[in-house]
């Protein structure tokens, strides 16, 4: 599977992979979860990203997946961090299990080394336990935890 940089004219894979995510994901796990925010918003917001050197974002071939990863604002609380934040992945039901996450992860790394990064960071719901094991055979450890309570 090849993975390539989202071109500004790509950007529609780009949102329709996000789109899947959301409704997959987020969609379920998170009741406040907007599903309509990448019809909506997503071309003027990925138009940007793809276009933002402090971002990054993939495509696999074939509508396999997606992954936009971007540089955090320096922290003062934390001076000597350079983070990588990976914002969004999914891969095509259609492809899973066959490293094409791996590829676009592994592609991830290489440019948060080469924009200078000292540590890449990824969140997941809880629940999402195959994200979790994948993003552990990454190499990624659990860090802060959020903890939540509903009203
Ligand atoms: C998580 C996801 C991106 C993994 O993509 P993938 O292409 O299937 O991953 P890979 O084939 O590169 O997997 C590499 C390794 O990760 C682990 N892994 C991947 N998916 C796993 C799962 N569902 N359960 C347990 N381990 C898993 C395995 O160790 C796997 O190696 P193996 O297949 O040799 O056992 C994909 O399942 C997905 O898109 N899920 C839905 C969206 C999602 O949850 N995105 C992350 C949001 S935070």
């Amino acid at each position: 599977m090849t993975v390539s940089v989202c071109t500004p004219e790509e950007v529609p894979q780009l949102v329709a992979s996000v789109a899947g995510l959301f409704a997959e994901d987020g969609g379920v796990r998170d009741p406040f979860m907007d599903t309509g925010w990448p019809a909506r918003e997503g071309t003027a917001y990925y138009i940007d990203l793809v276009k933002d050197p402090g971002c990054l974002c993939l495509l696999a071939a074939g509508g396999g997946g997606h992954l936009v990863g971007r540089l955090c604002r320096p922290n003062p609380l934390r001076p000597g961090a350079v983070t990588a934040e990976l914002e969004s992945l999914r891969v095509d039901p259609g492809h899973r299990r066959a490293g094409v996450g791996g590829e676009l992860v592994a592609a991830f790394f290489a440019w948060a080394a080469e924009s200078g990064a000292n540590e890449t960071r990824v969140k997941a719901f809880a629940a999402n336990r195959g994200a979790l094991e994948f993003y552990r055979a990454q190499g990624f450890e659990p860090f802060d935890i959020t903890l939540r309570r509903t009203a």
